[in-house]
């Protein structure tokens, strides 16, 4: 009978929501409301906590069943098996009182069976459309098995390489990882969240989590609330304006307060001032750490504290569940609380349509590694390498090379170079540099010699290298593959040195020696200090970890069959102690002049004025290794004519700055032309620098575009002195440019 009239509502949803928004009828989202009301109204205190609690795939099935029954369990996180998904899903809506549907969930970051590059990586693509094709084709393979909501995208600004979980976010910038986040979230939910392969984004961490301190992860971090609005908040806001349904809390406690139990930004910055309307998960126990962190006493107190905050849905802990109902009674947490976290929840599992249809179809022939899949994710990975280095035109390979020696521990590691998140994809898809390069050399009729030299990137043994500088010494040019496995950065996986592990680094020193041309191709899941390494190479390509099609990306990169252009989206350091080094800094009452006296340069009992009183070291000097930005090409570009519209302009005006830019070398190639400003003088300090337009230009060697970027001057809105979102009046400095630290001055004024 509760499933005929199940039906019946469900069929009265369907026909209504296809129905469109035409003029007086009910929107879409006004019968969702209507729904959500009708359901909520029925609901025992106890099936409210239930829809509030989300519980691991790890809890086994006997006990998860009779839980689901009693309507004590809203979303699972883990299980990514269609079958037993379908199962689960058959429990709650069939035998559990009122037939909620369960919310399926599962980290699917950079992909689910076809990996693209890591996030850091789609961010040096400086592609929107990048991030949006990885997270589209992740959703349709993660949609095909059950899994509606993803724990992505990752916007932590993040300055600091020694956290592992850098890799998992798109950098340093916030403008950047605004425009890649955005573009992430449309592409995980799609056209429309209800579409079958749709899945709910997540946001993550908010906020502040890419700050821990030292890179340590789960640290501590303090980011005064103007630098978090400044900084830290943009991302996330953007996410919100994408249409993002959910949002996770971080694990980190921010100037002594843990976000999971943090007022200020779940309920006064993403409630009332974003007007979010989707549902707020904790991370895994995040809300439980809070006894940890000395926040709350015990289960109960972290458990008021969090829902109280504006906490939606507790991961695994089960502290809701087991703490709430008498919280309620006890009137520490108010039944409105309980009965608006469980209207956002129920919000987006109608958006996704689950109480239609909440199963999947299990006959569809398979989505996996599907043709234009693979396709995507090569393009991602050949638009997210870096050429940090190219001496004398090292690359591509000329066609004079006869004979390549393809060496090192990353040249066929096909589960490391995947990076880290990576629970789906199988390495037997993975396609290697080696494999590629194989196959590459057969229709250019060149020969590969391979020798491993180390057989992973901490193999400190250097017993194999005389066999690796053999290959090399017959070769007309060596490629060396280096880096990280995937285990080494990511979750829990700091790192306080950044140096090539093993023994990498004397796998160079020693293929330089065989004096042969040496191309340095680095897989990291962040940026290390290789400026030895890039001393010793001819041509360094700096890939991340490029994911399933990341041999044939770097073999046509190579080969030049494509051209690179990818840029640095964070700084690289050249040691770790320059860290944090981010470009969009402020100047300080001292900024380095460059004419410091250095260390070396030190006269033996120098006196105390002789250091330049400046903020720079004595013994990194003034410079990253790479600025963020950075970039070459196999071809070159010219900038020139930048033109501004104005150069006094009103707060409601637009900027409109044009310039044009030619390919000026022999190669077809793509420029990401990127537009900085400096607002020179505020209420507070700004910094010397900020994105706030970049676009990828494609040209043929000698063409030239006229290229036009439209900065309206809204955007140059700040958290100023009186903590308002304005646009001051003043001077600014603008630069359209390679990279952050490129270009000619331009200037222009805005006026009150
Ligand atoms: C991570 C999250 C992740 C969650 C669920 C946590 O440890 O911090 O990013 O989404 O686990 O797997």
């Amino acid at each position: 009978m509760r499933q005929l009239k199940l039906m019946a509502t469900t069929l009265v949803l369907a026909s209504l929501l296809s129905c469109g928004k035409k003029a007086g009828e009910q929107t879409r989202d006004s019968i969702i409301e209507t729904k959500v009301e009708q359901l909520l109204s029925k609901m025992t205190l106890e099936e409210k906590i239930g829809q509030m609690n989300q519980i691991s795939s790890s809890i086994k099935l006997e006990e998860m069943g009779p839980a689901i029954k009693r309507g004590e369990v809203g979303s699972i996180l883990n299980e990514a098996e269609p079958q037993r998904i379908n199962a689960l899903q058959n429990i709650a809506v069939e035998e559990s009182r009122l037939g909620i549907p369960l919310l399926i969930a599962r980290d699917v970051i950079h992909g689910f069976k076809t990996i693209f590059p890591i996030p850091l990586g789609q961010g040096a693509s400086f592609d929107p459309d990048v991030a949006y094709q990885g997270a589209r084709v992740a959703a349709v393979e993660a949609a095909s098995v059950g899994i509606r909501w993803t724990f992505a995208p990752m916007i932590d600004i993040a300055r600091d390489p020694r956290w592992g979980r850098i890799s998992e976010g798109c950098g340093e910038d916030s403008y950047l990882t605004s425009v890649m986040g955005a573009a992430m979230v449309r592409g995980f939910q799609g056209d429309s969240l209800h579409l079958a392969s749709s899945i709910a984004a997540c946001p993550k961490h908010f906020v502040g989590y890419g700050a821990v301190e030292g890179g340590r992860d789960y640290n501590s971090t303090y980011i005064p609330e103007r630098l978090m609005r400044n900084v830290y908040l943009p991302p996330f806001k953007a996410a919100v304006e994408a249409g993002a349904t959910t949002f996770m809390t971080s694990f980190n406690d921010n100037n002594g307060i843990p976000s999971s139990g943090n007022q200020l930004i779940l309920k006064k910055i993403l409630r009332e001032e974003w007007g979010f309307k989707g549902f707020v998960v904790t991370d895994w126990g995040s809300a439980q750490e809070m006894i940890t962190h000395g926040f709350a006493v015990n289960d109960k107190d972290a458990a008021e504290k969090a829902v109280n905050a504006g906490v939606d849905m507790e991961m695994v802990s089960h502290m809701f569940v087991e703490q709430l109902p008498q919280l309620v009674k006890e009137g520490a947490v108010s039944e409105t609380t309980i009965d608006n976290a469980v209207r956002n929840i129920l919000r987006v599992k109608f958006q996704l349509g689950l109480f239609e249809n909440p199963y999947v179809d299990t006959t569809k022939p398979s989505v996996m590694y599907d043709e234009a899949h693979l396709l995507a994710a090569k393009r991602a990975a050949i638009e997210s390498a870096i050429l940090l280095k190219n001496k004398n035109n090292t690359l591509p390979l000329s066609n004079k090379i006869k004979t390549i020696a393809v060496v090192g521990p990353m040249a066929d590691a096909p589960y490391e170079q995947l990076g880290t998140w990576v629970f789906d994809g199988e390495k037997s898809h993975t396609q290697t540099p080696l494999a590629a390069l194989k196959k590459i050399a057969k229709e250019r009729n060149m020969r590969v010699l391979y020798e491993p030299g180390l057989a992973y990137t901490r193999d400190k043994s250097t017993q194999q290298f005389r066999k690796v500088t053999n290959a090399a010494k017959r070769a007309d040019a060596v490629i060396v593959f280096v880096g990280e496995e995937s285990i080494l950065s990511g979750e829990a996986h700091s790192l306080a040195n950044l140096d090539l592990q093993g023994a990498q680094t004397a796998l160079i020193e020693a293929l330089k020696r065989t004096g042969k041309p040496l191309i340095t191709v680095v897989m990291a899941g962040r940026p290390l200090t290789i400026e030895k390494e890039v001393n010793l190479s001819d041509a360094v390509l700096y890939s991340f970890h490029p994911g399933t099609m990341g041999g044939p990306a770097l073999a046509d990169l190579l080969t030049g069959v494509a051209t690179p252009s990818g840029k640095t989206p964070i700084t690289f350091p050249k040691m770790v102690g320059q860290i944090p080094m981010y470009y969009s800094h402020k100047n300080t009452g001292r900024p380095a002049t460059r004419n410091e006296t250095l260390l070396d340069q030190i006269p033996v009992a120098a006196g105390q004025t002789s250091l330049g009183c400046t903020s720079f070291y004595l013994d990194a000097g003034f410079d990253p290794l790479f600025p963020f930005g950075y970039g070459l090409s196999y071809t070159t570009f010219a900038y020139s004519n930048i033109l501004l519209s104005a150069t006094k302009l009103q707060k409601k005006d637009v900027l409109t700055v044009t310039f044009d830019l030619k390919n000026t070398g022999d190669y077809k190639g793509t420029e990401v032309a990127q537009l900085y400003i400096q607002d020179k003088v505020g209420s507070v300090t700004r910094p010397v620098k900020e994105l706030k337009r970049f676009k990828r230009i494609h040209l043929l060697p000698g063409q030239t575009e006229k290229v036009t970027f439209e900065l309206p001057i809204s955007e140059l809105a700040f958290c100023n002195i009186d903590m308002k979102e304005v646009v001051e009046a003043g001077q600014f400095g603008l630069w359209v440019a390679t990279d952050s630290n490129s270009g000619k001055e331009l200037s222009f004024e805005v006026v009150r």
